[in-house]
């Protein structure tokens, strides 16, 4: 198949992939809005530089270096607090017209409280960055925090464990509002809270890598059998992996909605923003036509999705988790309810793959936990071989369709799709930057949500993820997922890979697929 300039290997015995491939851009509405994204701590390094404080990644690269591959590296992620206008550059020539990014709280404010005094040359920064996008006319769609707390924020009062969590992320966000609120008009209150509560509070693997869980239960396996990429923990911090998450969650729909109902009462008026959350979620397909499957689809749907838009939408969690999490859920009072129910201008989605759902009671001595609350288990990976081992861009179409169904038909914006490569730096490196997969990945993927949109889904706009190669957390630089290419061996120059290309011509109507 010719797409564009490339040739692209497809199988050619799925007659659905072969239509999957038939998407331009003039297919979809004039005003969608196509974007790319970035976080601070991925890309940012200069932890010290311009009077920046300590964030908990910082932190655990410090005290637990073994729990994040290359961590030596991570104080310098791929240099973007130094390069921010050549990478503006890079976000032009791609030709899309919009850029998330986020702020790093401990540049605005270096202690995580305003008690703790505004630090100036942070502000400067994000200020010169907003202004060379506006000068570019490259919109700003900002994440307010994503995974960078402040570390004193944590170690005054235990971060998200703590109702002034809730406090101090309202004066930073509106110190954001009131600074940069002239120019940005979309907002991100938190990223994938659900990863904050369960990485950082369930399973360790993030900070503040709080948990009570067995040694031996490995998170990410390896494909080498036997071998696990990254175990749980270590669990030595303290920590009830069956309690925190669902505290934290409720801390942060807390913290989500105060922000919200702040933004609209003081500053909507008059800078004519929105102000949305970014939820994560996988589309999860009964493993079979049993009911006991479908229902286990169902309840993972709340797990993830619902845990956060079932109280915004609703104004509570939904029935399935008040009903098997009982009293370690927590309950918001009646004005809460009223505060948080309404709180979204708009959902923000991260979509990457799909899974089995299969019913799974827990068994009387399986250790507690917050993901075996719903009672299901979870296929992916190689064991999923008819979702295309998860990537399997129906899903992305099958929840447009089920939030509109299932939550009102609200505005949602793709904040995150996007596809890994392996870093191999040793491939000669036309090899590295030939990524038919990738343009693969992304023509399906806006191909099925052209489809959603034609069946009336209010979706506004795509972000790929990412801009460039970065730091991906725990895997530290293992995971290539840019549009351009970072070379870490020679000063982080940035390369484009093919998919830039093929983005480019795409955005500019010159993508034919025959
Ligand atoms: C989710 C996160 O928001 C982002 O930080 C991460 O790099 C991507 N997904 C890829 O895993």
């Amino acid at each position: 198949v010719t797409a564009g300039a490339f040739t692209l290997e497809v199988n050619l015995s799925s007659s659905t992939f072969l239509e999957e491939l038939n998407i331009s851009k003039s297919d979809f509405p004039n005003d969608f809005i196509f974007g790319v994204g970035t976080a601070a701590a991925q890309t940012e390094g200069s932890p010290n530089e311009g009077g920046r404080g300590q964030s908990v990644w910082d932190y655990r690269a410090k005290i637990l270096p073994d729990t994040i591959m290359n961590s030596d590296k991570f104080f310098s992620a791929v240099d973007g607090y130094k390069r921010y206008k050549e990478d503006i550059l890079l976000i032009k020539d791609l030709g899309v017209n919009s850029y998330r990014f986020s702020i790093s709280w401990t540049r605005i404010l270096p202690n995580g409280s305003l008690s703790g005094g505004i630090n100036q040359e942070g502000v400067d920064h994000y200020n010169s960055l907003i202004d060379e996008l506006v000068k570019n006319g490259i919109t700003p769609f900002v994440t307010i925090l994503h995974f960078d707390l402040p570390q004193a924020v944590e170690e005054k009062y235990g971060g998200y464990l703590n109702r002034s969590f809730v406090d101090d992320f309202r004066d930073y966000s509106e110190l954001c509002f009131k600074l940069f609120g002239d120019r940005v008009k979309h907002w991100f209150t938190f990223n994938e809270p659900r990863i904050i509560a369960s990485y950082g509070y369930e399973l360790g693997i993030a900070p503040p890598g709080r948990c009570s869980l067995p040694k031996d239960i490995c998170v990410f396996k390896s494909p080498v059998p036997g071998k696990c990429f990254m175990p749980v923990g270590p669990c030595n911090l303290g920590g009830n992996s069956s309690t925190e998450p669902y505290i934290v969650a409720h801390n942060l729909i807390l913290a989500h909605a105060t922000v919200a109902k702040l933004y609209r009462e003081k500053y909507q008026a008059k800078q004519k923003g929105e102000v949305g959350i970014v939820l994560v979620t996988p589309y999860y397909v009964p493993y079979s036509k049993s009911q006991e499957d479908q229902d286990a689809a169902n309840r993972l749907f709340d797990f993830y999705l619902g845990w956060f838009m079932d109280p915004f939408v609703f104004g509570e969690y939904p029935k399935s988790m008040r009903e098997l999490v009982k009293e370690r859920l927590p309950e918001f009072t009646e004005e809460e309810k009223v505060m948080v129910k309404g709180s979204l201008d708009f959902l923000a989605i991260n979509y990457y793959a799909s899974s089995y759902a299969k019913n799974k009671p827990p068994s009387p001595n399986e250790v507690l936990r917050y993901t075996l609350d719903a009672a299901a288990e979870i296929i992916d990976g190689k064991d999923a071989p008819g979702l295309e081992h998860g990537n399997w861009p129906e899903g992305l179409e099958k929840l447009m369709n089920y939030i509109k169904d299932k939550y009102n038909n609200p505005k949602v914006y793709i904040a995150e799709n996007g596809i890994a490569g392996v870093r191999n730096d040793a491939l000669d490196l036309n090899v590295q930057l030939n990524d038919a997969s990738r343009i693969i990945y992304v023509v399906r993927h806006l191909y099925r949500l052209n489809k959603a949109i034609k069946n009336g889904v209010n979706v506004k706009g795509y972000f790929h993820w990412a801009l460039m190669d970065d730091f991906e957390w725990g895997m530290g630089f293992r995971s290539r997922f840019g549009l351009y290419y970072v070379d870490f061996n020679r000063n982080y120059t940035r390369i484009p890979k093919n998919s830039v290309l093929w983005f480019h011509n795409f955005l500019n109507g010159t993508y034919e697929s025959d």
